[in-house]
């Protein structure tokens, strides 16, 4: 009876170790029919009730058993390691004969580009390149530019004032005194920078922009030296003749004061989006120094005068790379950034 069992416990169990798909299967037989509680541990239990010379025979047949099951067991095992390994070398493969990648290059962003081309272009003419604070005073963003105090530029709703009177710089202007009150002329300069204005944010406007503010200060300075910069740097900018023409513009600080536009060549002067359907788009506000401008910074302004312009950079690169959206500058975009 005993023996019977025994040899169908063994029959199984070498058929399911035969028949195993993972190694699960072979644990859970070696668990069922050798473990501790399985199933011929029962029977070595119960051997206790035998006669000596049955207990001897079933011994053996018991001893004989455990081992063909475990002999079974331990031949499939590494089977199955080697399937497992092959599954996860086919899954983690990796051609390490493949050139590597390289790090990722990162670009200047477009502003900083056409704002390091026009340093280098004003830098040749003779120009030097300064630096303004962006919390300014209000004398040198407003009173020293001849900007009256009931203008509304001042208002809280155009410029951002700190706390202590200070104020974000709605322009670069400020610039132009601050090099006027520490170098004397002849002075050529520009300043490029952020400034602020307390706008809100559109696809055509926003709080925070750069701008590129020049003065040349020299005697006899004409509205003519004016034009021949601001070609030049337009050329310089779009690889290419740009049609300008002139308007009056009125700005505090210069007299004439002009905007200059140019033709919009996304549509050629037909007239688009861009350009608001006008065919022409306002670039360059610019003009001659007011003689107050000159006054209040402590330069005569019978010996001396000259032209002074405020480039929006920002406007610039939307017009070079024809794009549509101011806001997309400053979203950190990736994929809009790597396009440059
Ligand atoms: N500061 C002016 C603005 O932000 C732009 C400007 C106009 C600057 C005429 C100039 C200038 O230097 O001559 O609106």
């Amino acid at each position: 009876m005993v023996e019977e069992e025994i040899v169908k416990i063994q029959a199984v169990a070498l058929e399911r170790v035969r028949g195993a798909h993972l190694p699960e299967d072979l644990e859970r037989v070696r668990v069922e029919v050798l473990g501790r509680k399985g199933k011929l541990a029962e029977i070595s239990k119960e051997m206790g009730k035998l006669a000596p010379e049955e207990r001897a025979r079933v011994g053996k047949l018991l001893n004989a058993a455990k081992q063909a099951i475990e002999d079974a067991i331990d031949e499939r095992q590494p089977q199955f390691r080697e399937a497992t390994l092959r599954a996860r070398l086919d899954a983690e493969w990796l051609d390490l004969t493949l050139p590597a990648p390289g790090p990722r290059a990162g670009s200047l962003h477009p502003i900083t580009q056409i704002q390091m081309e026009l340093e280098d272009l004003f830098t040749s003419l003779g120009f030097m390149v300064l630096d303004g604070p962006e919390a300014e005073t209000e004398y040198h963003n407003f009173d020293a530019l001849n900007i009256p105090a009931e203008h509304p530029a001042r208002d809280a709703q155009d410029t951002f004032w700190l706390t202590d009177g200070n104020l974000l710089r709605t322009h670069t202007s400020p610039v132009q005194v601050r090099g006027m009150e520490r170098f004397r002329p002849p002075l050529r300069m520009v300043a490029p920078g952020r400034v602020f204005r307390n706008e809100s944010v559109d696809a055509s406007h926003e709080h925070t922009f750069y701008q590129l503010e020049g003065m040349m200060i020299d005697r006899d300075v004409s509205v003519a030296h004016l034009l021949y910069f601001m070609q030049t740097l337009l050329r310089e900018i779009f690889h290419r003749h740009v049609t300008v023409r002139l308007r009056p513009g009125f700005f505090p600080f210069v007299e004439p004061g002009f905007e200059l536009d140019i033709q919009c060549f996304i549509c050629g002067g037909q007239g688009c989006a861009v350009c608001k359907q006008s065919g022409w788009v306002e670039l360059l506000p610019c003009g001659l120094v007011n003689p107050n401008v000159l006054r209040i910074s402590g330069i005569d302004p019978d010996t001396w005068n000259g032209f002074a312009f405020g480039l929006g950079l920002t406007r610039l690169v939307m017009m070079r790379y024809g794009i549509d959206d101011i806001r997309l500058l400053q979203s950190g975009d990736l994929r809009f950034l790597q396009q440059f």
